[in-house]
């Protein structure tokens, strides 16, 4: 059943209620549990982001809820940063952008490694969070970090056109790319050190995806996906990934999950 009709059910909102209140109050366990140095070691300054959004007119409370929390960007930079390569330029690859948050972070942390790193990203555009052209934002958000030169992004889906599950009106998904993670393949091969997944948090979708996106990984490469707890769907297709002998599960804050290949 789709969220729109599921979340007017009075069964629906209070889930939804209760689904708010556990949520929140995880954040605020995580954020104590945080070490300082892990929520204020490094320059990329998520408040400016959010801040610039807003003075753009979007929704503060869209804004932060749609995208991945500080807690949890700074704990993925702590999890991946040394274990990244250095010494050479690394590429990335970003799976949903929303207005372009986590991509601007991902950003962040792959060129603090080397100047030259670069980050494809993929997002099909499609109204979310009351946002119409999320993307416009995304590039402006981009420009404001003077970081469009080291980003590369697909108005695509990753796989077949799908509609998006995190949007609570139903809508016709527009017409994008398709099938974008087996034509980077075909271009790029296995040349990714990171990637991040944030887009369709379908289970069949997901799963899917993560077959592709093995494919996309360097050896020793780094994959990390939002929601692992909340969302039964994207903690199931987790848990089977990180049984899977091929990756190392190298841990989760409750929000975002960390895997490594192994070769
Ligand atoms: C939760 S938002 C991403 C938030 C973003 N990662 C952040 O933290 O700033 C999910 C995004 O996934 C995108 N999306 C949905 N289905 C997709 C697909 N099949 N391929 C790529 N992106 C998709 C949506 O357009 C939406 O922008």
């Amino acid at each position: 059943m789709r969220w729109a009709v599921r979340i007017f059910t009075p069964w629906g909102v209070e889930w939804l209620l209760w689904k708010r209140s556990r949520k929140k109050e995880r954040e605020r366990v995580l954020a104590a549990q945080i070490p300082e140095a892990a929520r204020t070691s490094n320059s990329f300054q998520l408040e400016e982001a959010i801040g610039f959004l807003v003075d753009r007119g979007l929704d503060a409370v869209q804004v932060r809820e749609g995208s991945i929390p500080a807690t949890s960007l700074h704990y993925l930079a702590e999890a991946v940063m040394d274990r990244l390569p250095s010494g050479r330029p690394l590429r990335a690859l970003h799976v949903g952008n929303f207005v372009g948050v986590s991509l601007s972070y991902i950003t962040w942390l792959v060129t603090e490694r080397h100047p030259q790193s670069l980050v494809v990203s993929i997002d099909p555009n499609i109204p979310h969070r009351e946002v119409e052209d999320p993307q416009s934002h995304t590039f402006a958000l981009l420009d404001h970090f003077k970081m469009l030169s080291r980003n590369l992004i697909i108005n695509g889906y990753t796989l077949e056109r799908s509609d998006e599950p995190l949007t609570e009106e139903p809508f016709a998904a527009a017409a994008a790319c398709e099938n974008v993670l087996s034509s980077l393949r075909a271009l790029a091969g296995a040349s990714f050190d990171l990637i991040l997944i944030d887009g369709n948090h379908e289970e069949k979708y997901l799963s899917k995806e993560i077959a592709e996106i093995r494919r996309l990984l360097a050896r020793k490469g780094i994959l990390v996906l939002d929601d692992v707890v909340d969302w039964p769907g994207v903690a199931a297709v987790f848990e089977r990934v990180a049984a899977d002998d091929s990756f190392v599960k190298l841990g989760d804050d409750g929000r975002v999950g960390v895997l490594q290949l192994g070769s």
